[in-house]
């Protein structure tokens, strides 16, 4: 019994933040839209483009369709994410200290030119600031050449 309205709790919780999110303009259409042109960005960024085509090759509409997923998983709790992202960025090589702030920053100027408010960009910055700490301890950073 306590167990059922504990579940209860826990759907009505993940409801609720649901509904927050959808009131403040987050839809897959949207993320579909952010992921895409981060990504576009990504690449044709002179630092870290290198980094992603050297591991994603001609693989990128996978990828995309993956970062989608990801991020409807974290923001709408859709569940629709299944992989591995530490293994994913342990393997990267030429990582720079800089990189994940840099990373960081190219998405918040995506989301400032594509959120709908100011919440939105917070919901999504929050969550990747607090992921890229995780990933960027887990990779070994490349010493060797100049900070950005
Ligand atoms: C300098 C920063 C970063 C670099 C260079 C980087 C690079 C990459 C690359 C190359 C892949 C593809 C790996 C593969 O297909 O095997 C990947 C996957 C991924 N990245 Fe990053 N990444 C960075 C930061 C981040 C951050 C901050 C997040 C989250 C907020 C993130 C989330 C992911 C996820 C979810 C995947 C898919 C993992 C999987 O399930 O296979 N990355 N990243």
């Amino acid at each position: 019994m306590a167990d059922l309205i504990d579940l209860h709790m826990v759907q009505s919780k993940r409801e609720a933040h649901i509904a927050s999110m959808v009131d403040i303009g987050v839809s897959e259409e949207f993320i579909s839209e952010l992921v895409e042109t981060f990504y576009q960005r990504i690449r044709a960024d002179e630092r870290l483009g290198p980094i992603f085509d050297q591991e994603i090759g001609d693989n990128w509409d996978p990828h995309l369709a993956k970062m989608k997923t990801f991020w409807s998983t974290i923001i709408l709790k859709s569940n629709t994410y299944s992989g591995r992202p530490v293994p994913a960025h342990q393997k990267l090589v030429g990582v720079r200290p800089g990189d994940f702030t840099h990373w960081l920053s190219l998405f918040e100027k995506t989301l400032i030119d594509l959120a709908p408010s100011a919440e939105v960009t917070e919901a999504f910055m929050e969550n990747a600031k607090r992921i890229a700490t995780r990933l960027e301890s887990v990779v070994e950073l490349d010493h060797s050449g100049q900070e950005h």
